[in-house]
């Protein structure tokens, strides 16, 4: 059980490294003060373009496979949770460092690229579903929050009816998730709900 303690820390500290908030250091710029204030790589894509945008998905999701890699690779040898749901806790660990970051003043983004390089790692089947309902929302709405949401959200079915092992763990990560996807979208959701959320605007964001 120790090392389950520290490696859900270690994966919490990978977590904390945020890709927009290290990579603005380099340009000067801390993204928290532009657009829509979020320390992700939507953000970085509408405010500075998709080069950088491109350096912090890179981070921010390597840093979630990473997490997941490391909760599987450091469990002890009587280990009495199953080492994929050690990585599990871990990539939720991660994900919360990168909404609450250690390193920086403990407010980050939202966690979605993050929880994505953790499922490449442990549930990579899942990936392509995903994406595809990502894209699909995304496309009709042209809202970034709200197909994130909706992805997270098929997390739970997709558990139950499409993962070959469905264990306990997968559907417990499942549920955790896209409650966690939809807790730190609140404000995107809010927004919705009021009209003023920020749309992708594909011309813009992709002539910088
Ligand atoms: O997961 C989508 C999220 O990145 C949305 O970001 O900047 O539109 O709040 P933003």
């Amino acid at each position: 059980m120790p090392m389950f303690f520290a490696a859900v820390l270690l994966a919490y500290l990978i977590g904390s490294v945020s890709g927009s908030l290290w990579l603005g250091r380099f340009v000067g710029v801390d993204i928290r003060q532009r657009g829509s204030g979020n320390a992700g790589g939507t953000n970085a894509l509408r405010t500075l373009g998709w080069k950088f945008a491109f350096g912090v998905v890179v981070i921010d999701i390597g840093k979630g496979a990473l997490a997941a890699w490391a909760g599987v690779a450091l469990h002890d040898a009587d280990a009495p949770l199953r080492a994929s749901a050690q990585g599990f806790a871990c990539v939720l660990a991660a994900a919360a460092g990168h909404v609450w970051p250690l390193y920086h003043g403990f407010r980050g983004g939202k966690g979605a690229a993050t929880l994505v390089g953790g499922l490449f790692v442990l549930w990579p089947a899942a990936t392509p579903l995903l994406f595809a309902a990502w894209l699909l929302v995304l496309t009709a709405t042209g809202y970034v929050g709200l197909a994130t949401v909706c992805a997270g959200a098929l997390l739970v079915p997709a558990a139950l009816f499409v993962a070959a092992d469905a264990r306990p763990a997968t559907l417990a990560f499942a549920v955790l998730a896209a409650a966690f996807l939809l807790f730190t979208h609140r404000g995107n959701l809010a927004r919705l709900r009021a009209g003023t959320e920020h749309r992708f605007e594909r011309a813009r964001v992709w002539s910088r």
